[in-house]
């Protein structure tokens, strides 16, 4: 079953169950080697799977509930499904979304929920985008209204020698420095998120970054003033606002991308967006989109 969080729909399942886990890869046809982030209603259910140490107990009184998840060491007792990932490590995550965290906490078990969409494909942030994508093959979708922060969880690796950034979000570099020092630049020796390598989040039409026109050729994502376009505009903050723009982000994507679809344009012009706060997350999610092609 899919079900809202603040970032975005998660496609849920058991995460103790091996079949459970098989029909989450098999509805989004998502490659084997891509592992899941296993969702909790609070640190003390998530503690049961995974070790947290000093560094991932003092992140999660920080940022939980909310959009962070962190890969840790499994626990001894880890009850999760053998499929649902490597079997050293464990993503976990407890959503800042209320509605999430009650399900959770009445469904009584782990649930592994990757981002509701086809693989490869933009994530949803509404029903309205998880049944479009999935509609023919899941049982439901619990309708949570719009996705808050509109982008997907920052995550942070804890399991090799020192911290690493594997996906910008809405829980920034500098606030987790803050909290437990520099992060490591990730290299060969540690862990990084298999799915967080390359294309990703691509809408159908292809994407030209840094575009302060448009022409009637083009779809134009527009951010704040200054923009021209001839064509269609979807507008990410008129007033220049980061939080506003990744909250608008899939749904604009989307948009355009159906329009240019339709009115065989050629692509979708985006405008700069400022490289700062959940803005890095952003520009993360368009240069993999744009990657595609
Ligand atoms: O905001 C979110 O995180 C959403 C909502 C539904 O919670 N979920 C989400 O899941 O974005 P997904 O599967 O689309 O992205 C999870 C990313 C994947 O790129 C995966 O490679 C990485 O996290 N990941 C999961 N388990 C991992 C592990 N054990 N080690 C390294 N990376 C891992
Ligand atoms: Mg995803």
């Amino acid at each position: 079953m899919a079900f809202g969080t603040e970032t975005v729909y998660g496609l849920g399942g058991r995460a103790d169950s091996a079949a459970a886990v098989a029909a989450i890869y098999a509805a989004k046809q998502r490659p084997a080697g891509n592992p899941l982030i296993c969702h909790y209603p609070d640190l003390e259910s998530a503690r049961v799977d995974a070790e947290f140490g000093p560094v991932g107990l003092a992140l999660a009184a920080a940022f939980w509930p909310g959009p962070l998840t962190l890969v840790l060491p499994r626990a001894p007792g880890c009850r999760i499904a053998a499929n649902a990932g490597p079997p050293d490590t464990l993503a976990v995550r407890v959503p800042g979304h209320d509605a999430a965290r009650a399900l959770l906490r009445a469904v009584g078990v782990p649930i592994a929920a990757p981002s509701a969409n086809p693989s490869g494909g933009l994530s949803p942030t509404t029903a309205h985008h998880v049944l479009a994508g999935l509609g023919e093959k899941i049982d439901a979708v619990l309708d949570c209204g719009p996705c808050p922060v509109g982008i997907e969880s920052t995550v942070l690796n804890l399991s090799g020698p020192y911290a690493t950034l594997l996906r910008p979000g809405r829980v920034t570099v500098d606030e987790i420095e803050a909290l437990i020092g520099p992060l490591g630049v990730p290299g060969d020796e540690v862990v990084r998120g298999p799915g967080l390598l390359g294309p990703h989040y691509a809408p159908r039409a292809a994407l030209r970054l840094n575009a302060l026109c448009a022409t009637a050729e083009e779809g134009f994502l527009a951010f704040g003033e200054g923009g021209r376009a001839q064509g269609p505009v979807f507008q990410l903050s008129t007033r220049g606002d980061l939080t506003e723009a990744a909250a608008r982000l899939f749904t604009g994507l989307r948009l355009l991308d159906d329009i240019v679809l339709r009115r065989g344009l050629s692509d979708i012009a985006v405008m700069p967006i400022p490289n700062e706060g959940i803005g890095v997350a952003i520009n993360d999610r368009l240069a993999r989109a744009a990657l595609r092609t």
